[in-house]
């Protein structure tokens, strides 16, 4: 028998350029990115992550009163529902956090009212509900793993604010908050990325939000994707100095191994999220005393552009951003689900808008002619 030869043409290995669907949710256009057609410089500088989350999910600026009220509710959800505490202490701790906050979400789902109600205004209160909490959950189980128990939101307070508070147990110092927003507006959404396209999947079979922000979740950990900042980290320690920058990359490149936080599917001329966040990451490196990573960084980005014509992606700088904050190192892929749960669920209110299931083809190439025999006669 022969294969189905209507699918024996070439392969687009990793969907390389196939449009898989029509978005107005955001768009790159070569190294400019737009949320909603607003370009991401102008958004972190005027915005803040809870008017991204309502311009991602609503396709439009707020009015005053209308953001007063979007964000007097993401601000109160942030507060996890009381059982979830009994579960904290009920989990291993000694997991990684990602896995983690799917357990715990995949938990929230099941004391969520609405968790199978498909109906639009049930999608966006589930939406509400999940972007507010995720940064709850992963402050929550950072400080169960430290022994101690998680802190309640303050309901004035912003997302960004309240993560930081949560995490720490102290007011957290203002610029920080303003930058770790900006952190969180930078990494909302990104096109057709590999997270937000397993949101769409899964929503387009018709399941609830809930399923597809876990199937994102599980998306995003991987170190191709979101999984990367921990590795950038973790590679610029291991470097500790930038006289050892050359000597590192030779045994990588030579290995043929990835350097963690290069290479971008889109973007080739340089990513605009890493623009944003290499100044941080300079202004940062300085105020903590730890000059040496961002010169590290530098070091490593001048050698992979000239060397493999590779620009950093947005995991590259954010790793010593978050670093110089405090944050540990594997709480960093978290805060990444953290901000793009926003987009997760604008992309899944979108495909839930105008749906059809995401049912591609696979070519077989594995043999046709095999028959079942008894198991001593293999
Ligand atoms: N280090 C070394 N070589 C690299 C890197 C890298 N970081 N990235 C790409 N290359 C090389 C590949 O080895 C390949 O070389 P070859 O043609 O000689 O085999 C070539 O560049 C093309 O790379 P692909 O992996 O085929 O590119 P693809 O578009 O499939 O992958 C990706 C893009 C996953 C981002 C890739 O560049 C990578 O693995 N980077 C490291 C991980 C990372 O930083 N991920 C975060 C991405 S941003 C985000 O998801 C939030």
């Amino acid at each position: 028998m022969e294969p189905d030869s209507e699918y024996t043409g070439a392969i687009d290995r990793g969907l390389e350029g196939v449009v898989a669907c029509s978005t107005a949710i955001s768009a790159i256009h070569g190294s400019t990115l737009l949320y909603r057609g607003y370009t991401i410089e102008d958004l972190v500088e005027h915005s803040t992550f809870e008017e991204v989350a309502y311009l991602l999910w609503y396709g439009c600026l707020p009015r005053s009163d209308e953001f007063a009220d979007f964000e007097a509710r993401l601000r109160r959800h942030i507060a996890l529902p009381p059982q979830s505490f009994g579960w904290f202490h009920g989990l291993p701790t000694r997991v990684h956090p990602m896995d983690f906050l799917h357990a715990v979400v995949a938990g929230l789902s099941l004391h969520d009212p609405d968790a199978n109600v498909m109906d639009e205004a049930a999608t966006r209160r589930k939406a509400v509900r999940l972007t507010a909490r995720l940064g709850a959950i992963v402050a929550a189980y950072d400080r169960v793993r430290k022994g101690r128990w998680p802190l309640q939101r303050h309901r004035e307070r912003s997302v960004a604010w309240n993560f930081l508070y949560m995490l720490r147990g102290q007011e957290p110092d203002p610029e920080h908050v303003r930058l770790f927003d900006r952190c969180l507006i930078l990494h909302a959404d990104h096109e057709l990325n590999a997270s937000a396209f397993s949101a769409r999947v899964t929503a387009s079979t018709l399941s609830g939000l809930y399923s597809s922000v876990l199937s994102a979740i599980g998306t995003l950990k991987g170190p191709l994707h979101g999984g990367a900042n921990e590795q950038v980290i973790r590679m610029l320690l291991e470097i500790e100095s930038p006289s050892r920058v050359d000597a590192y990359l030779d045994e990588q490149l030579a290995g043929k191994r990835k350097v963690m936080g290069f290479g971008h599917r889109v973007y080739k001329e340089g990513d605009p999220r890493a623009r944003i966040l290499r100044e941080m990451s300079r202004a940062l490196c300085l105020e903590t005393g730890r000059p040496e990573l961002f010169a590290i960084s530098e070091k490593l980005e001048k050698r992979m552009e000239s060397e493999k014509g590779l620009i950093p992606n947005v995991d590259f700088y954010s790793a010593s951003v978050y670093y110089c904050m405090g944050i540990p190192a594997d709480l960093f892929t978290p805060i990444f689900a953290a901000s793009r749960v926003a987009g997760w669920c604008a992309h899944a209110i979108e495909q839930y808008d105008d749906n059809r299931i995401y049912r591609p083809r696979g070519r077989y190439v594995g043999p046709t002619d095999q028959r079942w025999a008894p198991a001593d006669e293999r």
